[in-house]
């Protein structure tokens, strides 16, 4: 059994990774809203990413003999003011994320709780990756996306992206 602040903290976790996924879904609206169909492809498999790390956390809790308690997703919608604003707020959100699986970190080292450490080892490199594509759209966009064309062509580009399930396997 886990200590009952790691298994709370988890249970968060759950609920924050879905708040990601619906947050990243609004922001596909918002560019499906503009014709941007490449940036709401991009956001929209944010989501599923989102979902499917809401669902190793739940697992994971599961795997330990523990309850999971799904609390109510908060409303993610907001006017942007252009088309970079929502990529500036998703680098924000990812650090926001990073920090609260780094306090998860932090309290299983305190509870000297190894499995856990090990299981948040995955998101920690994961959360690198996550800030990394997040500053990479808002450089390419500061970069290309002023000029119409730039945009074109970084739409096109950002349409490829797909799907793929996260390597952590529970
Ligand atoms: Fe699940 Fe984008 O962190």
């Amino acid at each position: 059994m886990l200590a009952s602040t790691i298994v709370t903290l988890l249970n968060e976790q759950v609920n924050k990774e879905f708040y990601s996924a619906y947050l990243y879904l609004d922001m596909a609206n918002f560019y499906a809203d503009k014709g941007l169909l490449g940036y709401e492809n991009w956001f929209k498999v944010q989501a599923q990413e989102e979902m499917s790390h809401a669902m190793l956390f739940r697992q994971y809790l599961q795997n330990n003999g523990h309850s999971v308690k799904l609390g109510a997703i908060a409303d993610p919608s907001k006017e942007y003011a252009d088309l970079k604003d929502p990529l500036l707020d998703a680098l924000n959100h990812e650090e926001y994320v990073t920090k609260s699986i780094n306090t998860i970190y932090e309290e299983a080292q305190k509870e000297k709780d190894f499995r856990t450490q090990q299981f948040l080892d995955w998101f920690i490199k994961e959360q690198g990756e996550e800030e990394m594509n997040a500053q990479e759209n808002i450089q390419k966009f500061e970069v290309f996306g002023t000029d119409k064309r730039g945009l074109y062509l970084l739409n096109q580009e950002l349409q490829t992206r797909v799907y793929s399930p996260p390597s952590l396997v529970l």
